[in-house]
């Protein structure tokens, strides 16, 4: 496929965690800017439903398959990106999932199944992106972290220690891949009304109002000023920009007003 406006083949993005709430807007968002789109997550059905709602929009995607835990997916699923495409521009790694209740109630399970999700799934990730990058000399990662990378959160310990650590791996990864333009930030979202806060609201509808009371426009944040974020740290407009953090979240974790 070309990019019809100066011939040259059109960028490809992968996005994990592509066909739900964050990372399909941004889905929607790269193929709006004339990217390839792939779309990576575990369900195939929600997959299908996501390569339907973008060719609504008049969209075509690529959906792969994989489990962002299980390197061996990881893996192949990079390799049919590279043997389709021979390119990578851009990866964000956006597959995510919450744990619930006091870390003193997790089960090893539950914790550990956060942890293989949200961090090893980014380290897995970017270890199979990093080097197609390389092959052709340039790349972006955004990594989605949280507001919660940076803080505590009752009721989420697993959640809140995998965002931490995703900071970590971005500032890493930035240094070890300084020398073959290959740029790797996060983005630190605020809340947003997706599928996994409204999973929690259906138990607890409460905290739907508690939250947007702790906005200042009472309301969440907008998806695409988030994918305006995550679309502008792969652009040479943010060239200088590596190894960083940017929070989004219209100021809520600036600090006190007294
Ligand atoms: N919602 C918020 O307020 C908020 C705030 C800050 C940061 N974030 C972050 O934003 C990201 C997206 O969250 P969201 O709110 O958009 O949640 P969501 O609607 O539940 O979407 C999560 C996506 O991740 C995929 N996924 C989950 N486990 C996976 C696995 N093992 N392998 C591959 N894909 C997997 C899901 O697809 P399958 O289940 O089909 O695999 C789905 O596409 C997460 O990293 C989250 O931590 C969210």
């Amino acid at each position: 496929m070309m990019n019809t406006e100066n011939n040259a083949p059109s960028k490809v993005v992968a996005i994990s965690g592509g066909t739900s709430g964050l990372g399909f807007a941004v889905a929607l968002g790269f193929c709006e800017a004339g990217y390839q789109t792939c779309l990576i997550s575990r369900n195939e059905e929600q997959g299908e439903m996501a390569q339907f709602e973008l060719s609504r929009a008049g969209f075509g995607s690529y959906f792969f398959k994989c489990d962002v835990r299980n390197e061996n997916e990881v893996e192949s699923t990079y390799l049919k990106i590279f043997n389709q495409f021979q390119r990578l521009d851009s990866a964000i790694n956006c597959a995510g999932i919450l744990d619930s209740g006091n870390g003193v109630n997790l089960t090893e399970s539950e914790f550990d199944d956060v942890i293989s999700t949200n961090l090893k799934g980014t380290w897995l990730s970017m270890k199979y992106q990093v080097p197609i990058m390389k092959k052709t000399g340039q790349g972006n990662i955004v990594n989605i972290a949280s507001i919660l990378a940076f803080h505590g959160s009752s009721g989420n310990s697993a959640y809140v220690a995998s965002k931490h650590g995703i900071i970590g791996l971005t500032k890493t990864f930035a240094l070890e891949n300084l020398n073959f333009n290959i740029r790797v930030n996060a983005i630190a979202p605020g809340f947003l009304d997706t599928p996994m806060l409204d999973r929690i609201f259906q138990k607890n509808p409460d905290k739907r109002r508690k939250i947007q009371n702790l906005m200042k426009t009472k309301k969440f944040i907008p998806l695409n000023n988030v994918t305006k974020s995550v679309l502008w740290l792969c652009s040479t407009e943010s060239a200088s920009i590596n190894g960083q953090c940017i929070v989004v979240d219209e100021g809520l974790t600036a600090g006190y007003s007294l």
